[in-house]
């Protein structure tokens, strides 16, 4: 049976602008339920959930018989007037069905069912996973971290400035480098874009880069992806201080949008709001030599020097109800582009912001080194080979400049922001040492 011609097709998201109306939806059934006269097809169509009901009394022999063969994912289109109704699952509102046509009906059955599977066996599935329930409510919340992203810096003044992705040498240190064979001679992998935008700052003063990075990453946690998205603003004559007022705001801006926009999916995920409300400016400062007092009272067996482990990480930030920034780092641990501390040189001025709640650092940034000289020795102590870095020491030797940045990891935030265990969720198709398909 097809549509009589002038019923206009709407999304689920508008159907609110058309009660009353007899409109036509478009997408696949995500559950059926009936009994006797009716069936409550659950139908999904990318923008939303919406119940659609079938009663037998309402329509031809016909389309109570299709309602009848419909199956879990089935494609359909149907259509009927929308009626407001506060007891509706997903939304106040619901389909009565007049008419229902099947696009396509599979034999087998669909092998996502609800009751549970292991995360192996649905990360197989991830192509059909994406369609379940919680997996568009992280993927909607990973978009609106997104456009939260780009909205700040734009409203900010910030030119976006895209990196490479193949690039001649580490930004992050050469154990996590994806190799790759470049015409005759060796690329890496992009580790981040910061050497790049630095270049970028000098000649548009605020700059963005915005896309996905490489770590060949050999541990197998809920924190770590072999491929992953990071947002890197770089900012000419600003010192750590102001990165870290700018990081402040960008985080605190970040979850605001998502606390305005997506309620709905983080009901979904059952999230506890009151704990995002909570993240408000100022958020706590904390040296490391601070934090390392700290870890040691509280027993957690940090050892001076070296970095924080999850478990540091985690019984740090319960100290605090919001996000906290630890600052000035052991340059022994940290990158060759830091800038030393001017009052302590074993210091460089480097920050993380680690989230709250156990979700780890979601921010690395620094002032970077702007003399000539002490980059130079950075270079060479760190076995990096010069060559790959003239066009980096080029910005020291041409109108060098005070700059900062940071990195945000896009997933390790919406991980946090979404309340759930696995970063492996909050991408579509999760990159990890031992998953490369679908
Ligand atoms: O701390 P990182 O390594 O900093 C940088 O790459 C700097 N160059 C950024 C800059 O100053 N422009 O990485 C930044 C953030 C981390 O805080 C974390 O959120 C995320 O990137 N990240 C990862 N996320 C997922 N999987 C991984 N393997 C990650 N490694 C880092
Ligand atoms: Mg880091």
């Amino acid at each position: 049976m097809t549509a009589p011609k002038g019923i206009p097709a709407v999304t689920i998201s508008r159907v609110h602008e058309h009660v009353g109306e007899v409109v036509r939806l478009q997408g696949w059934l995500y559950q059926r339920a009936g009994k006797g006269k009716l069936y409550f097809l659950k139908l999904r169509d990318g923008t939303g959930f919406i119940q659609c009901v079938v009663f037998k009394g309402d329509v031809d022999e016909e389309v109570f018989a299709q309602a009848g063969k419909t199956k879990q994912e089935c494609s359909l289109e149907v259509w009927g007037e929308v009626r407001q109704d506060d007891r509706a699952p997903f939304m106040p509102y619901e389909i009565s069905v007049q008419g229902l046509r099947l696009i396509q009906v599979a034999e087998a059955d669909y092998p996502i069912s609800p009751k549970e599977h292991g995360v192996g066996f649905l990360m197989d599935h991830r192509h059909l996973w994406l369609r379940s329930r919680k997996q568009h409510a992280v993927l909607r919340i990973r978009h609106e971290v997104i456009s939260a992203i780009r909205d700040f810096f734009n409203e900010r003044d910030f030119t976006n400035l895209d990196a490479p992705i193949f690039t001649p040498a580490a930004c992050e240190g050469t154990s996590t480098l994806f190799e790759t064979e470049y015409f005759g001679s060796k690329a890496y992998l992009s580790q981040s874009g910061q050497l790049y935008m630095e270049a970028g700052a000098a000649a548009f003063g605020k700059v963005y880069c915005f896309g996905p990075t490489f770590r060949a990453e050999k541990s197998k946690t809920r924190r770590h992806l072999t491929e992953f998205w990071m947002v890197e603003p770089e900012v000419a004559y600003l010192d750590l201080e102001g990165d870290m007022e700018l990081a402040e705001d960008f985080i605190v801006y970040i979850v605001q949008r998502v606390l305005k926009n997506r309620r709905t999916e983080l009901e979904t995920l059952e999230r506890d709001i009151t704990a995002l409300e909570k993240i408000q400016k100022p958020f706590p400062r904390v040296s490391y030599d601070e934090a390392h007092a700290i870890l040691e009272k509280l027993g957690t067996g940090h050892v001076d020097g070296e970095d924080f482990g999850a478990e540091d990480e985690t019984r740090l930030v319960e100290q605090y109800d919001r996000p906290v920034i630890v600052h000035r780092w052991p340059s022994d641990i940290k990158a060759f582009y830091m800038k030393r501390d001017p009052e302590d040189h074993s210091k460089v001025l480097a920050m993380d912001i680690i989230a709250p709640e156990g979700y780890g650092e979601i921010i690395g940034g620094s002032q970077r080194e702007d003399d000539f000289d002490l980059l130079l020795e950075r270079i060479e102590n760190h076995d990096l080979p010069r060559e790959a870095f003239e066009w980096y020491l080029d910005l020291r030797q041409y109108g060098s400049f005070p700059h900062s940045g940071f990195g945000l990891g896009l997933e390790r935030t919406v991980t946090w922001l979404c309340g759930i265990h696995h970063l492996r969720e909050t991408i579509p198709f999760p990159r990890m040492i031992d998953r490369l398909t679908p």
